[in-house]
């Protein structure tokens, strides 16, 4: 009878599914979603009458305050450490207070010392070394005057599903999209928003959200889908994590690493992993993982500074690594054996496109140069000049007509592996493109922009959308 309803109740009953049956799903950003992970078990079918906004809107507020406990008090104020004799480990606890008595008044946070300890000027302040945004302060403050209710469930996970009204209090469209990954058969965009990674259906023409990840503690550094569409790597301050493309569920976490996961590469069968680590301006390693391993097959020291990209060649043989450096080189696959070290950039190489038959090696540079390599003779075919700043991505259409190249000036180019000069400039983005993805069909760009936006343009350089910071945050909220 009432179809809305029923579109509505699906989504919502299998959402609350996976919040109870897995404490690493994400969410399909559904008009449900407003729906916050409750403690208490909800009926489905029963959703949309029930649960008023107001009921949504205070546990979206206990699970928004959790979250911000758990990433700036709990080190702290935790069973073990109680510094000030606090812990915020549970309500009660909460409500016991510190070394000086209670710190909150539930339902009046202006005579509650907690809250006091948030300002800039407090004296002592919380964190001590750090200040939460307004939005953050304003969060918990509402939080306190709303009678200061605990989901501990939010508080405990590391991956919670992220809300519509959760997102706002964070600085989403201030951050740079550093990594975006489309998956091989064009259809999920998957895009590093500071530490969370969104994916984004982009088979369909409405480009709707299929998830939040909310991965790493720090920004994304890195994204690549397996070719056979079952994983999602994502790289960020030494960790790696893989996650179950299907479920969209953390399936591997590969810790121990050095520094920054600056790239990543799987082979073409799928089976294996490629990773870029080091310590800044010291070393540049690669790592070799069979996938949904935690131990690498290999490392080996690739470049004497920082790995900026790497690239598996289309028949699997071969990796290609670029570095700050200037240098390009060439590695046998299963052995880590060097085969050719590529010399002809003037500045740092900053991305690298394998042209899908195998044959030439673009790479891209701070020194605002495109080289071209033949990977047999390993000699330099052309410099494609021209570009007003570094070239901070490549890709290779998968017909191998154009090469396609994101820009610090914020402008996508496309060029011809013949001709020294970019044939076409799209219509710049507002600030510097840091990653992009071509469609299979070359039909589509997309770049990730400083802006914390990703563009998408019509290879013809028409700019098509925008996707992401507040515009998804209004396409959320008009949900
Ligand atoms: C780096 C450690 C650290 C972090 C992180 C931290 N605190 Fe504290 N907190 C302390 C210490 C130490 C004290 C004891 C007072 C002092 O020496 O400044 C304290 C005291 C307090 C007190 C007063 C207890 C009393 O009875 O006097 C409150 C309230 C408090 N913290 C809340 C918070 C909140 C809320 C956060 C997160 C927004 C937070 N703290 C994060 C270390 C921390």
């Amino acid at each position: 009878m009432n179809r809305v309803l029923q579109i509505v109740t699906v989504p919502f009953a299998l959402v609350v599914v996976m919040i109870l049956a897995s404490p690493v799903a994400i969410g399909e950003v559904q008009p449900s979603d407003i729906q916050p992970p409750s403690t208490s078990t909800p009926m489905p079918g029963a959703s949309t009458k029930q649960s008023p906004a107001s009921a949504n809107q205070t546990n979206a507020l206990a699970s928004t305050a959790m979250v911000i406990l758990r990433k700036n008090c709990l080190n702290c104020h935790n069973a073990e450490k109680k510094k000030g004799e606090l812990i915020l480990e549970s309500r009660e606890a909460l409500l016991k207070g510190g070394e000086n008595g209670p710190v909150v008044v539930p339902g009046k946070a202006s005579e509650s010392r907690m809250a006091q300890f948030l300002l800039p000027d407090a004296d002592p302040h919380m964190p001590p070394k750090k200040q939460l945004t307004d939005e953050q302060v304003a969060t918990m403050r509402a939080w306190i005057d709303d009678g200061a209710k605990w989901d501990g469930k939010a508080l405990a996970e590391t991956n919670v599903i992220l809300h519509a009204s959760n997102l706002r209090a964070l600085p989403t469209s201030y951050q740079p999209v550093l990594a975006i990954a489309l998956s091989s058969d064009g259809k999920k965009l998957a895009v590093g928003h500071a530490n969370q990674i969104w994916v984004y259906d982009v088979g369909q023409t409405n480009h709707s959200i299929l998830g939040k990840l909310e991965a790493h503690r720090d920004v994304v550094q890195s994204l690549a889908w397996s070719p056979d569409g079952k994983w999602l790597a994502s790289g960020g301050y030494r960790r790696i994590l893989l996650w179950d493309a299907q479920g969209m569920k953390q399936s591997l976490e590969i810790t121990n690493l050095i520094g920054r996961v600056t790239a990543l590469d799987f082979t073409p069968d799928s089976t294996t992993l490629i990773a870029a680590d080091g310590a800044e301006t010291r070393s540049g390693l690669v790592g070799v993982w069979a996938v949904g391993e935690i131990a690498p097959k290999a490392t080996w020291t690739a470049h004497n500074d920082t790995v900026l990209d790497l690239k598996v060649s289309s028949d699997g043989k071969l990796l290609a690594t670029a570095s700050v450096d200037k240098l390009v080189k060439l590695w046998e696959l299963s052995t880590g054996k060097e085969i050719a070290r590529l010399e002809g950039h003037s500045g740092h190489v900053l991305a690298l496109a394998f042209k899908p038959d195998g044959s030439l090696l673009a790479s891209g540079s701070a020194d605002k140069e495109i080289k071209v390599w033949d990977i047999k003779t390993k000699e330099q075919k052309i410099t494609i000049g021209r570009h007003p700043g570094g070239v901070n991505d490549l890709a290779w259409t998968s017909d191998g007509k154009k090469i396609v190249s994101g820009c610090e000036d914020g402008a996508v180019r496309l060029s011809d592996e013949a001709k020294d000069n970019p044939e076409k400039t799209f219509n710049t983005a507002t600030d510097m493109l840091y990653a992009i993805a071509v469609t299979p069909d070359a039909k589509t760009v997309y770049a990730g922009c400083h802006d914390g936006m990703v563009y998408v343009w019509g290879t013809d350089g028409t700019l098509k959308e925008k996707l992401g910071g507040q515009n998804s945050d209004k396409k959320l909220a008009a949900q």
